[in-house]
């Protein structure tokens, strides 16, 4: 037997329209709409009534109307249901799910895998925040004082960036980081790398600004007019080469000459396989460098969590934007953020992972040796992605 559910009903009592008589159309127009499928059940008409603060004789007009209409019928000793007979002109149907892909190989770049030894950590994680104190009233916009503590702490010693807890700003990922600080800037176009990041060039489009195509893996010298670089130096995306320390150093100086922000985008530097990665960019210069980092490579894209490190001078404004904005981010990920991080467990995540993306690349490229000699891998051991030039002949 379904279960009967509250029929969701406003009544006018001041519009001189009998009450029985909005109720049945009420009622008509669920059904019609699908949104009563044939066979649901409906409160009893005593039920009902006391739910909408009308006589019983009310309800009870009303379903003797729509039973006399065929739009109802009542089951002996059962209650009244949505007819069989009453198929909805519009159906209410819930979206299509989507299509799944080929379970064999997904080859998309970006989805990070997740050990599955995390889960346990993770559910710690969880567990602990939600047996503290419910949070009450609107946080600090900037983001949570404990997770901003521990992101400090995270980017001197993984990223050699040194800043103050209240200096980092909590994000909804490198995007929504991204659209922060342009909103930030004044206008002007900013140059982005080619090929770049995709989904970065929509968002600097969305914001109202042109992008000005700078050769990707080659130095960035000329900033004229530009408000913003967008670059991602420790790995770029797509093509692989990490920024040389010449390069970071005519890009920074370019910046400082023509007063254009460098947005570094610092989506996977926990993944570099042969060496320690090379510290950020923005370790180099806090001045003209707004840092960007991530939890979408690490934990899961799903998170919506990211960090950033604006220049000293914009990030006032930064945060009063943040407030204007949306108040601040979610606290409940947050804390379960702050919390993987102080026990150890993001960084234990990160390392596990690393070993099993690296062993992943590793057969990749032994695939690739055996089944496409003479195919060119682009860039450095680092990242969830990889660029192969194919050889001569062989068709894409
Ligand atoms: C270059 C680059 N930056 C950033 C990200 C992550 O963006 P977000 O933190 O908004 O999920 C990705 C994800 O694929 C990426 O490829």
């Amino acid at each position: 037997m379904s279960r009967s559910s509250p029929v969701p009903v406003t009544l006018d009592r001041g519009s001189g329209v009998p009450l029985a008589r909005q109720l049945a159309a009420a009622v008509r127009d669920h059904v019609v709409a699908g949104t009563l499928p044939v066979g649901q059940r409906l409160p009893s008409t005593r039920a009902l009534a006391g739910d909408l603060g009308v006589s019983r004789s009310v309800t009870e007009q009303a379903y003797d109307q729509l039973t006399a209409e065929g739009w109802l019928e009542s089951r002996r000793g059962s209650g009244t249901y949505v007819a069989a007979g009453a198929a909805p002109l519009r159906r209410h149907r819930p979206s299509p799910p989507r299509p799944r892909r080929s379970g064999l190989l997904r080859l998309d770049t970006g989805t990070p895998w997740i050990d599955p030894r995390h889960r346990a950590a993770w559910r710690r994680a969880w567990r602990d925040v939600s047996v503290a104190t419910p949070p009450t009233g609107y946080d600090d916009p900037a983001g949570l004082p404990e997770l901003r503590v521990e992101l400090a702490g995270h980017l001197a010693r993984t990223r050699g960036l040194t800043c103050a807890p209240d200096e980092i700003l909590v994000t909804t990922g490198t995007i929504g980081g991204l659209s922060q600080v342009l909103a930030a800037l004044p206008a002007g176009p900013v140059a982005h790398e080619d090929p770049g990041y995709r989904a970065a060039a929509e968002a600097i489009r969305a914001g109202g600004r042109e992008i000005r195509d700078v050769p990707a893996a080659e130095p960035v010298t000329d900033l004229d007019g530009c408000a913003a670089a967008y670059v991602t130096p420790a790995h770029q995306h797509p093509l692989g080469p990490v920024m040389s320390g010449a390069d970071r150093l005519s890009l920074l100086a370019a910046a400082r000459r023509t007063g254009c922000v460098v947005i570094e985008d610092d989506y996977d530097s926990e993944f570099r396989y042969d060496v320690a990665p090379v510290p950020a960019l923005a370790a180099l210069d806090r001045d003209v460098v707004a840092y960007l980092g991530t939890t979408s490579k690490t934990v899961a894209p799903s998170m919506r969590l990211g960090w950033l490190v604006p220049p000293p001078r914009l990030l006032d404004e930064l945060v009063a934007a943040k407030q204007a904005s949306d108040l601040g981010s979610p606290t409940l990920p947050q804390l379960v953020l702050a919390r993987l991080i102080t026990d150890g467990d993001y960084d234990k995540h990160v390392r596990l992972v690393r070993a099993r993306h690296q062993a992943r690349r590793d057969a990749l490229l032994g695939a690739l040796t055996t089944a496409l000699p003479g195919a060119q891998v682009q860039g450095v051991a680092a990242g969830l992605h990889l660029v192969v030039t194919l050889p001569d002949g062989v068709d894409d």
